[in-house]
C-alpha cells in the first residue's frame, strides 16, 4: 500500500504542527461568517451561552472519540474505523463510521469551496476600492446580482479556490499541511486581533458586548436550541472525516483530550473573536444585527464603504476569511485523498488532483445554486441547500452519534483507555458517562427533529395511538425519548453480541411498541439470563455469549 498511514511521512512532526493544523480544520466559515449570523439570528448571548455548552460537553467528548479513533486505526477513516472495530471483536461493517465522514467531507467540499470563492471575491474587490461607495440596495444587489449572479464569477472563484486547496494536499502531510498552517495560522490570528482591536476601538463596543454576552434565556426557542447543537459540530469540524484522518496522523504519545481541549477552545475563542470583530462596526453604522447569511457579504461591506481606511480594513477581513476557509478546505479533500491514496494505492499528488477535481465538478451544481439554476429547486432548495441539509443535518449527527456509541459501547473498555492518557480517573469516567450517554442522545434528538425523521419516526408510533404534535418542542422532546426508549435496548442487545434480541428491541420502534422497550430494559436490567435463554430459543448459536469468536454485532449502530 503506497504511502499509508504507517509510513513516517505520514505522521504530523511535532505537536504543534498537530494542533494548528486542526485548529486550522476547526478555525473556517463556519467561525467568521455562520457564528456571527447565527449569533445574530438566535438572539444573542442566549445563543452564546448555549452554543459553549454544547462545545465542551458534547463536541468535546466526540472530538477526543473521533481523533481516538483515527489514531488507533491509523488509517483513512474508513479502514481505520474497520480496523479498530476488528481490534474490538465487532463487526467490520463499522466502517461507515469512516465513510461517513469520506462522503460527508467530499460534499461539504463542494459548496465551501463555493462561499470561499465569494470571499476571494469579495477580498479583491475591496481592495481595488470598488466597493467603495455603496448603499444598502446596492449592496444586495451586488451579491445577489453582480457576484452571485454571474456564473462566470463565481465558477471562477470557485475553479481558484479549489486549485489552492489542491495544491496544498498534494505537496503530502508535512510539505503541504503543516508547512500551510506554519504560515497561515499566524497570519489568521494577526488579522484577527487586528480587526478585534479596531473594531472594538471605533465601532459600538459596549453595544456589541451586551449583545454578545447578556444572555436573555426568553429568546432561546428550540430551532435556536438544535441550531447551536449543530454549529458547534460544524465549527468543530466534527463526524465529517476530517478529525479522524488528522487523528490518523498523530503520534502515540500525544494526549488526545488535551489536544482536543485546545482545539475546542481555540476554535470557540476565534468564533467569539470573530463576533467582536464584526458587531461593534454593524452597530456603529446602524446595520441590522440579524441579517442571516448576507451579514458578511451584504451587512459588512457597507460599514466597509463608509469608514475611514475601509479599504484595508475590509480587504484585511476577507483575507482572513480566505485564509480561515482555505485551512478547513484542505481537512476536507485529505480523506478523500488519503483514502485514495491507502485504499487505491494512487500517488500522493495524483489522488489529490482527481479527488480535488470530483469534488471540483460537484461544486458546479453549488455554483449554479447561484444564478443558471437559482429556480431549480426542490426538496429543501437549490442544489447546494439540499446537499448542505444531507450533510449538516443527517450526515453530521449520524456520524457524530455512531461515533459515540462505537466508542463508549462497542470498543474494547481496555482499548480505549489506553488512547485516553494525560487525564485523572474522574475525568476519564466523566467523559465516558458523556459519550455513552448524553452525546447519543442529544445527537439522535437533533438527528430526528432537523432531518426530519421524527415525522416519520412519530407517526409510525402515532399507529399505537401516541399522537405527532406540531410543536417543535413537544417533537423534540418525543423524538428524545422515542431514542432512549426504543432504540437504547436494541444498542444495549447489540453490544452482548445478541443480534437476535437486537432485532427485536429494533422492532419496537418499527411497530411503535413503546411498553415493550421499557419491558426489555427492565428485564436486561434484572435477569439478563431469562434474554440470554431466549435469544438461545430464536436459535442462536449454544456457544458463551461473550466468547471472542463470536462477532456479529447485530444490526444496530
Ligand atoms: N470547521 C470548519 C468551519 O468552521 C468546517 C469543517 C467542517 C471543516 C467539517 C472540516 C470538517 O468552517
Amino acid at each position: 500500500m503506497a504511502g499509508a498511514a504507517g509510513s513516517p511521512e505520514k505522521t504530523w512532526s511535532s505537536r504543534t504542527a498537530f494542533i494548528l493544523a486542526a485548529v486550522g480544520s476547526a478555525v473556517g466559515l463556519g467561525n467568521i461568517w455562520k457564528f456571527p449570523y447565527e449569533v445574530g439570528a438566535g438572539g444573542g448571548g442566549a445563543f452564546v451561552l448555549i452554543y459553549l455548552v454544547f462545545v465542551f460537553a458534547i463536541g468535546l467528548p466526540v472530538m477526543i472519540a473521533e481523533l481516538l479513533v483515527g489514531r488507533r486505526g491509523h488509517a483513512a477513516p474508513p479502514i481505520a474505523a474497520e480496523t479498530v472495530a476488528a481490534g474490538s471483536q465487532r463487526h467490520k461493517s463499522w466502517a461507515w463510521l469512516g465513510w461517513i465522514g469520506v462522503i460527508g467531507a467530499f460534499f461539504v467540499l463542494s459548496f465551501y469551496s463555493v462561499i470561499a470563492g465569494f470571499s476571494l471575491s469579495y477580498m479583491v474587490e475591496t481592495l481595488t476600492g470598488r466597493l467603495g461607495d455603496l448603499t444598502p440596495e446596492a449592496s444586495v444587489k451586488h451579491f445577489t446580482d453582480d457576484i452571485g449572479g454571474s456564473f462566470a464569477i463565481v465558477f471562477g472563484w470557485h475553479t481558484l479556490f479549489m486549485v489552492l486547496t489542491v495544491f496544498i494536499v498534494a505537496r503530502g502531510i508535512k510539505g503541504g499541511l503543516e508547512q500551510a498552517v506554519t504560515y497561515l495560522m499566524p497570519a489568521l490570528f494577526v488579522l484577527l486581533v487586528g480587526m478585534v482591536i479596531y473594531s472594538l476601538s471605533v465601532g459600538e463596543a459596549g453595544q456589541a458586548l451586551r449583545f454578545l454576552f447578556q444572555p436573555r434565556l426568553a429568546d432561546l426557542t428550540t430551532d435556536n436550541i438544535l441550531q447551536a447543537l449543530g454549529q458547534a459540530f460544524f465549527s468543530l469540524s466534527l463526524a465529517l472525516g476530517a478529525i479522524m484522518t488528522y487523528g490518523a496522523y498523530v503520534p502515540r504519545d500525544y494526549s488526545l483530550p488535551r489536544s482536543a481541549f485546545i482545539i475546542a477552545a481555540a476554535d470557540t475563542g476565534v468564533a467569539i473573536l470573530a463576533g467582536l470583530a464584526i458587531f461593534p462596526l454593524v452597530f456603529q453604522y446602524g446595520l441590522e444585527a440579524n441579517a442571516g447569511p448576507g451579514l458578511v457579504f451584504i451587512t459588512l461591506p457597507l460599514a466597509f464603504a463608509e469608514m475611514p481606511g475601509g479599504v484595508i480594513v475590509g480587504g484585511a477581513f476577507f483575507l482572513l476569511l480566505s485564509i480561515a476557509a482555505l485551512t478547513s478546505a484542505i481537512s476536507l479533500l485529505e480523506p478523500t485523498v488519503s483514502w485514495l491514496e491507502e485504499k487505491r494505492g494512487i500517488a500522493r499528488a495524483k489522488a489529490a488532483v482527481w479527488g480535488g477535481l470530483a469534488i471540483y465538478l460537484v461544486g458546479i451544481g453549488s455554483v449554479m445554486s447561484f444564478n443558471v439554476w437559482s429556480d431549480v429547486t426542490f426538496w429543501r432548495g437549490t442544489v447546494l441547500d439540499n446537499i448542505d441539509f444531507i450533510t449538516n443535518n443527517v450526515m453530521m449527527p449520524l456520524g457524530g452519534l455512531g461515533i459515540a456509541v462505537f466508542v463508549a459501547w462497542f470498543m474494547n473498555p481496555e482499548a480505549v483507555r489506553s488512547e485516553v492518557t494525560g487525564i485523572s480517573d474522574r475525568l476519564y469516567k466523566a467523559w465516558l458517562n458523556l459519550l455513552g450517554f448524553v452525546c447519543p442522545v442529544a445527537l439522535a434528538a437533533i438527528f430526528f427533529s432537523v432531518s426530519g425523521a421524527d415525522r416519520l419516526v412519530l407517526r409510525i408510533v402515532d399507529l399505537a395511538g401516541y399522537g405527532v404534535s406540531d410543536d417543535p418542542g413537544e417533537r423534540l422532546l418525543h423524538a428524545t425519548i422515542v431514542f432512549i426508549v426504543m432504540i437504547m435496548p436494541s444498542l444495549l442487545a447489540a453490544r452482548r453480541r445478541h443480534p437476535q434480541l437486537a432485532l427485536l428491541a429494533f422492532v419496537n420502534v418499527v411497530a411503535g411498541w413503546q411498553p415493550v422497550g421499557w419491558l426489555f430494559c427492565l428485564v436486561w436490567a434484572h435477569r439478563p439470563d431469562l434474554l440470554i435463554a431466549t435469544r438461545r430459543a430464536m436459535g442462536a448459536r449454544a456457544d458463551a455469549p461473550q466468547s471472542p469468536g463470536d462477532e456479529h454485532s447485530g444490526s444496530a449502530g
